[in-house]
């Protein structure tokens, strides 16, 4: 029978290691309303963000009864009840080549300007990591404010986003044309579209993460912001058969000097066909009063350049590495996707935690279900020597291992090794995440 991961109790390493310093290591009572108000202002504080109010409080609060959050508190301060750093987890279905696992999503890592680069946050990630280990989950995730911090601890970046830019005047449209229809939608309809909807683009797209509570509802503004709530409109794509397969979230910023100009800011798109993907792009594009429409956290692959006539209307910036993966258990990480054929692959993992330290054998039969077994490689196998943070950027498919080859990251047991492992490794598309947590 699995733990359950949130009814762990406080690690004890971490407390001992935090007590030395004079600090309280606690779990978060999801009960006590002063205490995880306290909790939210530190982590808004953490990151430059204003204190709560009435509004953002009540959309965040009934989150803490589905995670596991842990504050750090020094009672020596005039204000002992805001913990002086944070942290908060959750298991999360993340979607891998041909399957998905459940992964131990990490958020909210503050430590407070007063008590940084004492070991705090090292103390409560190693802290997470041993909770998501003891629950049995194979991989830990995140996304991140920089991307210095986490491979110190195994994560390596898996799945990268672009924000992407059409000066709309110019693009033109030649996607083939769709049998459905687009309608707008109001918030509510939106809202209950997305219940269904995101789950299954969930599950079609590597590396997307199942969003739960706040970060789903924000995902279509919230009373939080009143005035970008009024701004927010909502598209949506059915099929023929009258079945919502797409959804666009959008708001127009105008300029008020020409009321041509308008920018239409894509806040989400979500689409489970690619008939949904064309409708609401050209939806988007073809709207009047519109100079650009910029939509961030999209692939690195959007389909978006061949769907317009002039591909030097579109510019792609931003790109930059969004979701971060930690293997802790390579048996259960490596055995979960499929993999681009039949083949054997070893791959000799360092790992200064210990979890995914070893030799794993990857053996994939025809229809790219794989075992996977901690054991050396027969002879002729090909071989990648990585640490566990490229095991983890490796892991969705989304990076080639021949270009970590060369740039000396990782190394091939006989020259060659880094494109047959390519052949296995490699998902069909590039992974995404297109949202934040
Ligand atoms: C990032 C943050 C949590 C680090 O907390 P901290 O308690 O000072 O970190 P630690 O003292 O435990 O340092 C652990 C290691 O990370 C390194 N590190 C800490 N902050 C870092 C940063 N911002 N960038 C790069 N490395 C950092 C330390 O040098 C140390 O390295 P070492 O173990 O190899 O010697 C803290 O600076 C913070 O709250 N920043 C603002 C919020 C934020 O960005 N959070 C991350 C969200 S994804």
């Amino acid at each position: 029978m699995p733990v359950d991961p949130l009814t762990l109790p406080v690690d004890p390493a971490a407390q001992q290691a935090l007590a030395a310093r004079g600090l309280r290591f606690d779990l978060l009572d999801p009960g006590d309303d002063a205490a995880v108000r306290a909790w939210v202002e530190a982590d808004a504080r953490g990151f430059h963000e204003p204190a709560s109010t009435d509004e953002s409080f009540a959309l965040v609060r009934g989150d803490f009864a589905e995670s596991r959050t842990t504050g750090v508190y020094d009672d020596g301060l005039a204000d002992p009840a805001v913990p002086v750093a944070t942290i908060t987890s959750w298991p999360a279905a993340m979607t891998v080549p041909g399957g998905e696992v459940t992964g131990w999503a990490i958020s909210g890592v503050t430590v407070s300007p007063t008590h940084r680069r004492r070991g705090v946050a090292r103390a409560m990630l190693e802290a997470e990591l041993r909770a998501a280990a003891a629950a049995d989950l194979p991989v830990a995730i995140l996304t991140v404010s920089e991307a210095t911090i986490y491979s110190r601890y195994g994560f390596g970046p898996a799945a990268w986003a672009a924000e992407w830019t059409v000066d709309a005047r110019r693009a033109g449209w030649l996607g083939a044309p769709v049998p459905g229809r687009v309608q707008l939608v109001d918030r509510d309809t939106a809202i209950a579209t997305a219940r269904e909807l995101l789950p299954a683009v969930r599950r079609a797209t590597v590396g997307d993460v199942q969003i739960v509570g706040h970060r789903f509802v924000r995902l279509f503004g919230s009373d939080a912001d009143a005035a970008d709530l009024r701004r927010r409109r909502f598209a949506r794509y059915d099929d023929e058969q009258g079945v919502p397969r797409g959804l666009a979230v959008y708001k127009l910023e105008q300029d008020p000097r020409d009321f041509t100009s308008s920018t239409v800011e894509v806040r989400h798109l979500a689409t489970a066909t690619d008939d949904a993907c064309r409708a609401l792009w050209q939806y988007l594009l073809q709207l009047d009063l519109v100079h650009t429409v910029r939509a961030g956290l999209r692939s690195v692959e959007e389909p978006l350049r061949w769907l317009v006539r002039d591909q030097r209307a579109i510019r792609a910036t931003e790109l930059r590495e969004h979701l971060w993966v930690r293997v802790l258990d390579p048996v259960a990480a490596l055995s979960a996707r499929t993999y681009g054929g039949p083949g054997r692959l070893a791959l000799r993992v360092t790992d200064p935690l210990g979890y995914a330290q070893g030799e794993w054998l990857i053996e994939a039969a025809d229809d790219g279900t794989a075992t996977v077994s901690a054991a050396a490689a027969p002879d002729g196998v090909p071989a990648l020597e990585l640490p566990v943070d490229l095991l983890g950027s490796l892991y969705l498919g989304g990076v080639p291992a021949v270009v970590l080859a060369r740039a000396g990251r990782i190394a091939e047991g006989r020259p060659g090794d880094a494109v047959l492992a390519d052949r296995l490794l490699r998902a069909p598309e590039a992974p995404l995440l297109a949202t934040w947590f």
